[in-house]
């Protein structure tokens, strides 16, 4: 580990996580909670945040893939874990050993878990998987009573849950979320027989908009770190949400150039004045992409300032001449937080790359600590 602390850092504001998370359960009306952490907490650190949400009360986490499941068990975690993505046989061993509960769409993962259970003696317990019209994994609805009658017949396998995901309930136009709802109803209506705990198929997007999405369960995961699913989410409450994560650095150098002067690689930017930059120590490296090169602002010292030039691998420019007398070397630099009045949220940068917050906070870098803040809330 090296003792030098980087000085662009995700600081990780867990007070705001149980905020979120307690208007989260508000609205879904006190039903369990299953926080998704899966891609390290969407970018904030799954094992200080799966610390926290265990400490406040949530017993089931969802994680995307079994080594995800591997991680919290070696930190120690012991929440319930579900895994959404899609598991290969050669996986079972590990998902019994582990003791979690992955989505199941395939007889052979089935078969290979079944199998397993009965050699380590360790039954397993499964979701099924039903594609409502996400299109993506699980089997079809029509399919699930032969399918759960075929689970049925393998031993040491427990079918838990029945789930579903929505691919458009961050919409406005809610037609297609709400005929996926009546197909899973009805789908949970055919499969009565099987002694089915839990039947859960609510996102973000589904808890604030679509309440008779809830069922028995809700698997949150982009509203718990304080970001809105879409800007059409209509549900007024989602402006409540805090966002979780602020992402800062510091200027390591500043210098005063003539106008005319070509900046970072391929000199994409020229000063048209005498220009105070300012350098700091983050770059696509940091999950800072370099398609957002002359295309962001980062708040110094309260305000907006344009950054110019390429970002690089590993250092960005920005231009800081508004702020000439009144900035200095190891400043603060806001990518996304707040400073003063100003804000930057992950939202902005989305909307600048043609992409969605999800994608920016998780494609954050390992090389950006997390420190987390306020664990005892
Ligand atoms: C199956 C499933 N459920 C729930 C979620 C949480 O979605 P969101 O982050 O939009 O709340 C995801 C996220 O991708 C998912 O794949």
């Amino acid at each position: 580990m090296p003792h030098t602390s980087p000085l662009t850092r995700a600081t990780i504001h867990l007070d705001r996580l149980s905020h979120n998370l307690r208007l989260l359960q508000e609205l879904a009306g006190g039903r369990p909670l299953w926080p998704a952490v899966k891609a390290n907490a969407y970018g904030h650190g799954m094992v200080p945040v799966a610390r926290h949400l265990v400490a406040q009360g949530c017993a089931t986490l969802c994680v995307a893939h079994v080594s995800e499941a591997e991680a919290l068990a070696d930190a120690g975690v012991t929440a319930r874990v579900l895994l959404f993505s899609a598991t290969l046989p050669e996986h079972s061993e590990a998902v019994v050993r582990l003791g979690c509960e992955p989505a199941v769409c395939t007889l052979e993962f089935a078969a290979a878990l079944s199998r397993d259970a009965q050699r380590l003696d360790r039954p397993v317990t499964i979701h099924l998987m039903v594609d409502t019209g996400m299109g993506r994994v699980g089997i079809r609805a029509e399919d699930a009573p032969a399918f759960l009658e075929r689970c049925a017949a393998l031993p040491g396998l427990h079918v838990r849950g029945l789930m579903t995901h929505f691919p458009r309930a961050d919409e406005a136009d809610k037609t297609q979320s709400l005929q996926q709802i009546e197909q899973f109803r009805r789908c949970v209506e055919a499969t009565r027989n099987f002694g089915i705990e839990v039947r859960h198929m609510a996102n973000s997007a589904a808890i604030f908009d679509l309440p008779d999405a809830h069922l028995d369960a809700v698997r949150p995961g982009i509203a718990l770190y304080g970001l809105a699913p879409s800007a059409e989410i209509a549900n007024p409450r989602v402006r409540k949400l805090e966002p979780v994560l602020e992402w800062k650095t510091r200027i390591s150098f500043l210098k005063e150039v003539p106008a005319g002067t070509g900046l970072s690689y391929g000199h994409t930017y020229y000063t048209n004045r005498p220009s105070l930059i300012a350098t700091i120590p983050a770059g696509y490296g940091d999950g800072l992409s370099r398609r957002l090169s002359n295309n962001l602002d980062l708040l110094v010292g309260g305000e907006r300032c344009p950054q110019v030039g390429r970002v690089t691998m590993d250092q960005s420019l920005v231009d800081v001449t508004a702020l000439r007398g009144r900035v200095a070397l190891g400043d603060e630099v806001v990518i996304i937080g707040r400073q003063g009045d100003a804000v930057i949220g992950a939202d902005e940068l989305g909307d600048r790359l043609g992409t969605i917050s999800y994608e920016i906070v998780t494609g954050i870098s390992q090389r950006v600590p997390r420190v987390a803040l306020g664990g005892n809330t």
